[in-house]
This record gives structure tokens, sequence and C-alpha cells, in this order.
């Protein structure tokens, strides 16, 4: 950081400082692995990218966000299955059990509580991303 001073705040994952969502994806390749991009009030900003179907779960407390950046993707509910274009975000409420599903390729946004577990209760898995891994 240029000033010392605003080193407390910069310490915060994209704070300060523009952050290019193009260039985050450019950075890795692998699928269902959500990278921290940013962090505010307790919650983050990941970018991730889906392909195939993720595992049915639920989470007891948070609240997920998904915004897809470039593609489309599925979020499946028990009761119906909502379409994701780029452009266009939804809300998981927690408690709510749901999957996500991209036939091709997609990059999404994701805000959500802080160490958010990525397959919420679902069994450990091969899907279950490590937590706080920032890009
Ligand atoms: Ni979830």
């Amino acid at each position: 950081m240029q000033n010392e001073n605003l080193s407390g705040a910069c310490a915060k994952l994209g704070a300060m400082e523009k952050v290019n969502l193009q260039e985050k994806f450019a950075a890795f390749t692998e699928h269902w692995r959500p990278k921290i991009v940013g962090e505010l009030n307790g919650q983050e900003v990941k970018v991730v990218k889906f392909e195939g179907v993720f595992p049915w779960h639920q989470h007891e407390r948070e609240d997920e966000l998904f915004l897809v950046w470039r593609g489309r993707m599925r979020i499946e509910f028990r009761d119906r299955i909502v379409e994701l274009n780029a452009g266009e975000f939804l809300v998981v409420p927690h408690g709510v059990e749901h999957r996500t599903a991209a036939d091709g390729e997609a990059e999404v946004i994701l805000f959500e509580p802080a160490a958010t577990r990525n397959t919420g209760d679902a069994q450990e898995s091969e899907f279950t991303a490590p937590d706080g891994v920032a890009i």
C-alpha cells in the first residue's frame, strides 16, 4: 500500500483497490472451488466456475447469492428449477435445500458470510472446497 495509514483498511481483500473480475476468472481453471476476491462486513465476495451438477445441500444459517458473470447455470430446488443467465442473480435463503448445475462452464460470483461451507450440510466429498482461499 502506498499510504502506511491505510494499511489496516487495505488488509481487507478488495478494499481501496479495484478488482478486475475478468482477470480473477482468468487466474484459475478448476470447477466448484470458490476463491475470495473481496470481503466486507463479515461477508465474502467469491468467484467460482461451475460445470456439471453439485450435490444437494442446505445451509443452516447462511443465505447465498449467486450472480452469473459468464455462461448460464441452474439453481435447482426440490420443487422447481431456476435458470440464470449472465447478468442475473438469485438468493438462496438459509434452510432451503438446493443444488447448482451448469451444462457448459459458467463463471459465477458468490456473496455469502465468510467461511460458508460450499456443500452446506452434505457429507464431505470431492465437492467440498477449502475455506479462505483468496485469489
Ligand atoms: Ni449452497
